[in-house]
C-alpha cells in the first residue's frame, strides 16, 4: 500500500474541517460536535475572527488554514481600489486575523505567509489570486505533513499498542488526518492493534466531544478517562505512551500544547514512559529560545462556570483559565515531525531540521 493511498483510506468521503468553496470558507462547526455535524459558511472577518475565538474551528494547524483563507474573504469584503489599497487591507487582516487566538503560531505564520505571497502581485486581481493560492498550498501542505508524520510516527511507536493523548488533533484540527492522532491512525491503518486512552480535556471537552468522536467514527478503539486519571492509568499499566499535538514549539523543545498537558508529561516521567508530541515544523518558532516567550492564552470565565448555560460553578466565583500550558523540552521523548523524529539535546535537533529540512 502508498502513502498515499494509506491516508486517502481513511480521510476518503470525510469532510474537511476547513474548506474554500468558491467565495467563502465551510468550516465544521466543532461546538456542536458530536451531537451535531453543523457546517457553518464564513463570508466576513468578523464571522472568521468569532469562529476562531469561540473554537467552532480549533487547534493549530485549523485555524491556520481558516486564517489564511480569512484573507481572501477580507479583500472581497473590504473591495480595494488598486495594489496600495488591497496590501494596506492585507497588512490590516495580518493584524485582526493573527491575534484571534495568540498561542498556536500557525495563526499567524499562516496570515503572515499569505501576506508575504501578496507582495508579488501586480494589481487587486493578482493579489487576490496569489493570497488564495497560497491559502490553498498552506492547507495541502499541511495534509502532506500530517501525513509523513503519521509514517515516521508509526515506525517511531512500533510495538507500542495502549497510548494516550490529550485534547484533539486529528483531521478536526488539521488539514489531513491529525498530528498525534494521524500517528494513531497510521498505525490502525498499516494493521497494527491500538487502543486509545483519550482524556476528556476540561473545560471545553475536546477529547471527549471531539477525540473519541473522531476516532470511533474510524473504528479505533478509544477509552475515555478523566484529566486527573492519567498517573492512575499509567500506574495500572494501561497506558505505554502519550502522544500530545503542540500550539507552539521554542527553539529548545518547550511546548506549549493544550492545558493539562504538562500533567501527563510530569505523570509519564514519573512512570517512566515515553512522552511524544507531534506537529508540522510550521508549529516550531525558532525565534524564542525558551518556551518562557509563549504568550499563554487566558480564556473567559464563563467556560469555567457554565457549561451550555447550566452553572457549573458559582457565577461570581474568581476563575483563572488558561487554554495551554508549556511542557518543559526535558520531559518530551522525541518531536514527530513531517521531516523526520527529533530527539534530544532539541537545540540541535530543531536547528538541523530547519537548516537541512530532513532529519530522517
Ligand atoms: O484550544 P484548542 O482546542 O485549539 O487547542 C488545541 C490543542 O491544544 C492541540 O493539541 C494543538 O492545537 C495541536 S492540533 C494538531
Amino acid at each position: 500500500m502508498t502513502d498515499a493511498s494509506l491516508v486517502d483510506g481513511f480521510l476518503a468521503d470525510l469532510r474537511p474541517a476547513v474548506t474554500w468553496v468558491d467565495d467563502h470558507i465551510e468550516i465544521i462547526d466543532q461546538t456542536k460536535l458530536p451531537a451535531e455535524l453543523a457546517i457553518a459558511e464564513l463570508r466576513s472577518v468578523e464571522e472568521v475572527v468569532d469562529v476562531i475565538y469561540r473554537l467552532a474551528v480549533r487547534g493549530a494547524p485549523s485555524i491556520g488554514s481558516c486564517g489564511a483563507f480569512g484573507m481572501v474573504v477580507g479583500l472581497d469584503e473590504r473591495q480595494p481600489a488598486d495594489r496600495p489599497a488591497a496590501l494596506a487591507v492585507l497588512d490590516d487582516l495580518v493584524e485582526t486575523i493573527g491575534n484571534a487566538r495568540p498561542t498556536a503560531v500557525n495563526l499567524s505564520w499562516a496570515v503572515s505567509r499569505v501576506r508575504d505571497a501578496a507582495g508579488k502581485g501586480s494589481d487587486v486581481a493578482a493579489i487576490r489570486s496569489l493570497v488564495l493560492n497560497e491559502a490553498q498550498l498552506i492547507t495541502s501542505e499541511d495534509r502532506d505533513a500530517c501525513t509523513q508524520m503519521g509514517l515516521f510516527g508509526m515506525k517511531e511507536l512500533a510495538g507500542i499498542n495502549n497510548i494516550m493523548t490529550h485534547c484533539n488533533t486529528g483531521r478536526l484540527a488539521t488539514a489531513g488526518w491529525g498530528t498525534a492522532l494521524g500517528v494513531i491512525y497510521a498505525k490502525a491503518a498499516s494493521g497494527e492493534p491500538v487502543k486509545v486512552y483519550a482524556s476528556e480535556t476540561r473545560p471545553l471537552l475536546q477529547g471527549a466531544r471531539l477525540t473519541t468522536w473522531e476516532l470511533q467514527d474510524a473504528g479505533i478503539d478509544v477509552t475515555l478517562m478523566p484529566d486527573g486519571s492519567s498517573a492512575t492509568a499509567m500506574a495500572e499499566g494501561r497506558v505505554e505512551a502519550v502522544i500530545v499535538g503542540a500550539d507552539r514549539i521554542a527553539a529548545n523543545g518547550d511546548t506549549a500544547n493544550k492545558i493539562g498537558t504538562f500533567t501527563h508529561a510530569v505523570n509519564a516521567h514519573y512512570a517512566g514512559i515515553p512522552f511524544y508530541v507531534a506537529a508540522p515544523l510550521s508549529t516550531f518558532d525558532t525565534s524564542i529560545a525558551t518556551g518562557a516567550e509563549i504568550e499563554i492564552e487566558l480564556r473567559p470565565n464563563h467556560e469555567m462556570t457554565s457549561w451550555r448555560s447550566e452553572p457549573t460553578a458559582p457565577q461570581d466565583i474568581s476563575v483563572w483559565n488558561p487554554a495551554f500550558d508549556v511542557t518543559p523540552g526535558k520531559l518530551i521523548t522525541a518531536i514527530i515531525t513531517e521531516v523526520g523524529v527529533l530527539k534530544p539535546p532539541f537545540e540541535e535537533s530543531i536547528s538541523d531540521a530547519f537548516k537541512k529540512g530532513d532529519v530522517s
